[in-house]
């Protein structure tokens, strides 16, 4: 059953209602990506919902997920299709030695002995499907070489079968953590959606969604750290996964408020650098400390005011 959104906000309701918050841009490209059938290439740091925004697709327009998990090295023999050598020999030895060459080989080429992988899945299935080709930046210029092909065909060629046509259009979406520039030609291709790290209100929307116990106090303070944490310059800034992981934790913890020993005693959950674990405790743990003190007893107990 899959169902094609109309408009820009009812693809924006229906990725809320499978757990996805969008905004304006996100839910703009969705929307096109469905209706222009364009791939859409989703680029941003890590943690900021690229592969999700994928699930969420699939979920909103109940289309399975076919998924293409990429990294170096990454061949078509894993990304398009294979040939099942195993069950190729044992037909081969179960075969009456008299069986002509020909024969054989017409049989041994079949589809029965093909083992599609995700491009492939993606492309053959009978019902449309939502494919995620993930973290594409991970492999190399001659694989994306490949893969333009695929998506501007939307066919793949197998030299001892033919031609195996989409029967059905997939929604695609590629993603990037940006770790290499892509090729111009493949970018000419796609729709493309940068997403970096939310605004603060988006961000206190997604994680009252991920942990709707949490305080709306605790939520709230927790984002304005979050925020003021990447504003420092650390090797690698905390994502909205560290946000919800944190919210977790603190709800776990029991914590009624995000000062300065909370921040101390879990920060390992939001930064994983020696390094930048000293540089927030000492920037934003401070200012925590001076919110506090400004507050007063009343709002947060004064831990060792003087300093
Ligand atoms: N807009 C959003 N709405 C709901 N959850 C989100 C949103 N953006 C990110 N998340 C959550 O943040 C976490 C990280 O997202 P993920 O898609 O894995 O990041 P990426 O693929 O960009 O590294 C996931 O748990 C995801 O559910
Ligand atoms: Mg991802």
């Amino acid at each position: 059953m899959s169902a094609e959104f109309q408009s820009i906000e009812e693809t924006r309701s229906g990725l809320a209602e499978a757990g996805y918050l969008a905004d304006e841009s996100i839910a703009l490209v969705s929307f096109l990506a469905g209706r222009l059938g364009k791939p859409v290439l989703v680029e941003g740091p890590a943690g900021v919902g690229k592969t999700e925004l994928a699930k969420a697709l699939a979920r909103a327009t109940g289309r399975e997920l076919v998924r293409l998990q990429c990294y170096e090295g990454l061949d078509e023999a894993k990304a398009l299709y294979e040939w099942n050598y195993r069950k190729q020999l044992l037909r081969i030895q179960v075969e009456a030695s008299d069986a002509g060459w020909q024969e054989v080989k017409d049989d041994i080429f079949g589809e029965e002995f093909l083992l599609p992988r995700p491009l492939l899945t993606a492309i053959s299935a009978p019902e449309p499907v939502v494919l995620l080709i993930d973290e594409i930046d991970k492999t190399d210029q001659e694989f994306e070489a490949m893969l333009l092909e695929v998506l501007s065909d939307f066919q793949v060629s197998i030299p001892e079968l033919g031609v195996v046509e989409a029967k059905t259009h997939p929604i695609v979406l590629l993603t990037s953590n940006d770790s290499r520039e892509l090729t111009e030609a493949l970018k000419r291709r796609c729709l493309y959606l940068w997403l970096g790290y939310p605004t603060v209100e988006r961000e206190l929307e997604i994680v009252r969604l991920h942990t709707p116990e949490l305080s709306e106090t605790v939520a709230h303070k927790l984002v304005e750290v979050m925020h003021m944490v990447r504003e420092l310059d650390l090797k690698k800034p905390p994502s909205i996964a560290e946000s919800i992981d944190w919210a977790r934790a603190l709800l776990l913890l029991g914590a009624e408020d995000v000062d300065e020993q909370t921040l101390k005693q879990t920060m390992s959950v939001i930064v994983k650098h020696r390094t930048d674990l000293d540089l927030v405790a000492e920037r934003v743990g401070v200012k925590l400390n001076q919110a506090a003190v400004l507050a007063g007893p009343r709002s947060s107990e004064p831990r060792n005011a003087a300093g």
